[in-house]
Formats: C-alpha cells, sequence, structure tokens
C-alpha cells in the first residue's frame, strides 16, 4: 500500500531513529476512510507564493551583469531556506480550515512532529531572514543603480513576503500545531514524540 505524501515527506527528511518511530508500519491516513478526517498539506495559495518567488529569481539570475550576480547569491540562502519551510512549517497551515470549521484532520499524528521541528527550529527561520534579507537588498540596490524597475518590487515583494511569515505564516502554523496537539490528547491519539529532521 503506497505511503501518504506527508508520511512520504517525513521519510525523506528524518534521521533513522526517527524512522523507526514514525506510523509507516500502520494504514496511511489518505487511504482509510473519508470519515477519518483531511489530509493536511500546503495550501495551494501559499505553494503558489514560494513558486512565483523561485521563477522571480530564477528570472532575475538569467540577466547579465550584477543583477545576476546578486541573484545567485540569493538564491543560495533562499532556496535551503524555503525548501525547509515547506517541511517543517507550510503544512501546518493546511490544518487551519479544517481546524476552524472543527472537521477531523486525517494527518494528525504524522503532522505534530512537524509543529516540534518548527518550534525548535524558528529562531535559525529567522536568523536566515535577516540573511535573506541582506541578499535581497544587494538586489534592490544592483536594480536601482540599473534602473530596473521590476526586480526593485520583486525585492520589496521578498521583504514583504518574509514579514508575512513572520508576522503571520509562522505563529499560525505553531497554534495550528498546539490545537492539533490538543485535540490528540482530547480524542486519545498516541502522539509520536519525535523532532522531524535537522540541519
Ligand atoms: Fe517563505
Ligand atoms: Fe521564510
Amino acid at each position: 500500500m503506497p505511503d501518504s505524501i506527508l508520511v512520504r515527506r517525513l521519510r525523506s527528511i528524518a534521521p533513522p531513529t526517527v524512522l523507526l518511530l514514525l506510523p509507516g508500519a500502520v494504514e496511511s491516513p489518505r487511504e482509510r476512510a473519508p470519515e477519518c478526517g483531511i489530509p493536511v498539506d500546503i495550501p495551494a495559495s501559499v505553494r503558489a507564493e514560494h513558486r512565483e518567488i523561485r521563477q522571480g529569481v530564477m528570472r532575475a539570475i538569467a540577466e547579465k551583469g550584477e543583477i545576476g550576480v546578486a541573484a545567485r547569491t540569493l538564491w543560495t540562502v533562499l532556496q535551503p531556506h524555503f525548501v525547509r519551510e515547506e517541511q517543517i512549517a507550510l503544512p501546518l497551515l493546511g490544518a487551519l480550515r479544517p481546524l476552524s470549521q472543527g472537521k477531523p484532520i486525517a494527518d494528525l499524528v504524522e503532522v505534530l512532529p512537524l509543529a516540534d521541528s518548527l518550534k525548535r527550529e524558528l529562531p535559525q527561520m529567522l536568523a536566515e531572514h535577516d540573511i535573506i534579507a541582506r541578499a535581497v537588498d544587494r538586489l534592490a540596490v544592483v536594480a536601482d543603480r540599473e534602473n530596473k524597475v521590476g526586480y526593485q518590487r520583486f525585492a520589496e515583494r521578498l521583504k514583504l513576503h518574509a514579514l508575512n511569515e513572520e508576522e503571520v505564516m509562522y505563529p499560525a502554523a505553531i497554534i495550528a500545531g498546539d490545537l492539533m496537539r490538543l485535540r490528540a490528547k482530547v480524542e486519545g491519539v498516541t502522539v509520536p514524540c519525535v523532532l522531524i529532521g535537522s540541519r
């Protein structure tokens, strides 16, 4: 029986000790009956925003001269940060709607370790925002010098993306994790006490 997307993701990032504790031996929530609940994954709107930003950086990388150089530097710090966000933070946002509607969540046990990892790594995620901001500033300076208004606006958009995560997305993801842990306790769901991966 194939694994759910979330279980496959956990397997891809978890160290061997964690793999032993993952619910691989049990049936995948996505394969259980529909009444088991809604599977959790990154919301489409959030996924689309990351995709558009990546495409923007790629366009800048294709530019000749200093814009291309600045964009390549930006990519080296942005890409690993985005990947980690997509592993431990953004999937939790997919739980917000079913939680707000009081609906069951199929991936409850699998999602909770993500919340633990996010809480643990939050200081590092925020520090990475500072590093990314410096690379974005460099792109903005070069774009200004070359009178490339489109890249100046792109730099502003990237700054807003990070601010939105700090003010809304990360706190919402943590609250979603806390609510799911509460629900798991109330419903008597067994929670694997593991952290997902490390960097
Ligand atoms: Fe992001
Ligand atoms: Fe971020």
